[in-house]
């Protein structure tokens, strides 16, 4: 029997406190949420990461085609391709293109030819293909679009540029599908963009993650590459082991979170790369570092700035005249907490403090979350005063049942907690019960713990760097896992504040580990929900458990007429010596919209 204790306060819950955590890992940008097409399609690939990589990999050539790098479209990245007349140019995408058949997509090259020339562009497969010509009238790089219609669907597409009459130079070659997530220019690949809005996040991080950091001075993530023309920016290997285009650059996420109404949390490298106490160049020389927090500073200027700042009128001729309204700026991620990240990262914060006070800077508790540079991590931020850190956590579920209290004793008087990354090291049912008894202790600590992300949240099958992950998908679907089930629980019915309660009567339990949070929803009248996870029992207020068919049903209605149970009864039995039976079903308990979700045991 569970009693809302009502003689004592409600705690508040951050109002941030569900977000999710974008890094380009597993694929996540190109070849994932963004929705180009062509893979390499700058010519830019290189060996770097990557053995065999360079200029024509995820291309064919069929007759002569020349790598060329003078007079290019841009320095910036300055590879393009010559096709001689009578031969064509093949791009096989990411694995493949992805067409639906009666869809629209829209092909796009910058292009010049010295003499005038057709460049014949079909988009199809071996058995079906759909062709148009593009006349290209100058010698001068311009840019050229068509929509081609696709006729099937089909997981092998490709996409053939062929030169007739003359030769061709051709250079950022596109395809994007016309539908994409909020028919944005540019835009991000409309299911897998859904997929994340669905889970209504209050934040999304990005970029990273060790991206952010870098594997080294060259490799670092600088925001200022990633934004303007496409052909503008800097293209750069991933730490992960492949290309960042930056086509999901800076402005591209902004303008993502503002259309899901989540807010950006930008991390910026603190001054050094992963892991900083490695040999070679691995932090900003002292000499840079001038440039370097001038940089830090221009980004909160760039999201915020209005048009007479020189980077708010940067962001305004990129057409967007409207503040993001940045409220975080995260400075490090998971970074040794060595001499040389002390150094940089306490003339960053002092700049942002004194510049931008505006900005709440989430600081870094070093690579191994609760490992050996977690307590130096602590105490330097402690002596910098810095409001909110990051802490990671990737732990076995035991560990997640054993700590859902690991919070209840934070010192209140701070820092804060940003979780900005945490899993159970697995996609099976235990794992995501574990990740929601810990995340009930997260939300009863929701004044301590502001900020919470799983991590990492987008990963290609047969691509993946990292697993598990929180939402899997290929070039035409897209697969959640239990795990962002239990995600959406949390943050579709996030609560105002946590209430007490006191549980009497509490089932016998053969080894008992129960959690639980009861959180208030006072703005929208209706108050309580309550959920319960449990290892071996079940946890729910005034409510009996059945089994039936092997399973453990809950009815989903409170016996407390004053009290909603609604969303997050999470359950789990032993239904034999052998076996373990999991129902998870969350709902609104007496409104129309109840449903319940189980899922199957094993
Ligand atoms: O989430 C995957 C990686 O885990 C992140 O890039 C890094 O911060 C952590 O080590």
């Amino acid at each position: 029997r569970l009693t809302i204790r009502d003689d004592l306060p409600s705690r508040p819950i951050s109002p941030d406190l569900w977000g999710v955590f974008f890094e380009d890992i597993n694929f996540s940008a190109d070849g994932g949420l963004y929705a180009e097409l062509v893979q390499n399609r700058s010519f830019e690939y290189t060996d770097i990461k990557v053995s065999g990589w360079g200029p024509l990999t995820a291309w064919s050539v069929d007759g002569d085609v020349e790598l060329r790098t003078d007079a290019p479209l841009s320095e910036s990245a300055p590879h393009y391709a010559r096709i001689d007349a009578g031969s064509s140019l093949t791009n096989h995408g990411f694995d493949g293109i992805s067409l639906i058949a009666d869809s629209d997509y829209t092909f796009s090259v910058f292009a010049r030819s010295a003499n005038g020339g057709r460049l014949q562009v079909s988009l199809g497969t071996a058995s079906e293909s759909t062709a148009a010509d593009v006349h290209i009238n100058t010698s001068e790089w311009t840019r050229y679009e068509v929509v081609l219609h696709a006729t099937q669907t089909a997981i092998d597409g490709t996409l053939s540029l062929r030169a007739e009459e003359d030769a061709i130079d051709v250079d950022l070659v596109s395809l994007f599908p016309n539908r994409v997530f909020r028919d944005s220019d540019n835009g991000m690949r409309e299911d897998l963009a859904q997929a994340i809005a669905d889970l209504r996040p209050r934040f999304v991080r990005f970029p990273g993650g060790c991206v952010s950091h870098g594997s080294g001075l060259d490799n670092m993530y600088r925001w200022p590459d990633t934004i303007g023309e496409l052909q503008s920016r800097v293209p750069n290997f991933n730490v992960w082991g492949y290309h960042q285009s930056f086509g999901i650059g800076y402005l591209e996420y902004f303008r993502f979170c503002e259309q899901i109404g989540a807010t950006a949390l930008p991390v910026l490298a603190a001054g050094v790369c992963c892991q900083n106490s490695e040999g070679g160049q691995h932090a900003i020389p002292d000499e840079h570092m001038e440039d370097y927090i001038a940089e830090v500073l221009g980004l909160v200027e760039f999201a915020n700035g209005d048009a007479s700042t020189e980077w708010g009128a940067r962001r305004t001729a990129l057409g967007h005249p409207v503040p993001f309204g940045l409220r975080y700026l995260a400075i490090g991620n998971e970074d040794e907490i060595t001499p040389d990240f002390r150094d940089r990262f306490a003339r960053i914060y002092a700049a942002l403090r004194e510049t931008h006070p505006e900005i709440v800077v989430i600081g870094t508790v070093g690579p191994a979350a609760f490992g050996a540079d977690y307590d130096d991590g602590w105490e330097f931020a402690r002596q910098l005063e810095v409001p909110i850190v990051d802490e990671h956590s990737y732990k076995a579920p035991k560990w997640l049942f054993e700590h859902v209290d690991r919070y209840d004793s934070y010192d209140r008087s701070g820092p804060a907690v940003y979780l900005g990354e945490y899993g159970s090291k697995a996609n099976r049912m235990l794992n995501a019960l574990a990740e929601a008894a810990y995340m009930t202790g997260l939300e009863r600590n929701g004044d301590i713990v502001k900020l919470a992300s799983y991590a990492p949240l987008l990963a290609k099958t047969h691509r993946t760097q990292w697993t598990p992950d929180l939402i899997y998908f290929d070039n035409q679907r897209v697969m959640p896992s239990l795990n962002y089930h239990v995600q959406s629980m949390f943050s579709t019915t996030a609560g105002d504040g946590s209430r007490a309660v006191e549980i009497s009567e509490a089932p016998t339990f053969v080894r008992p580990r129960q959690t639980y949070s009861t959180v208030a929803v006072e703005a929208t009248g209706f108050r309580v929900a309550f959920q319960g996870v449990s290892l071996n029992g079940i946890v729910a207020p005034d409510v009996t458990a059945d089994t039936k068919d092997g399973r453990v049903v809950l009815p989903l209605r409170s016996e407390t007429a004053d009290y909603v149970v609604r969303a997050r009864a999470t359950a789990l039995e032993r239904t034999t010596d052998h076996e373990i039976g999991f129902s998870l079903h969350f709902g609104a308990v007496g409104s129309p919209n109840s449903w319940e979700w189980a899922f199957g045991t094993w």
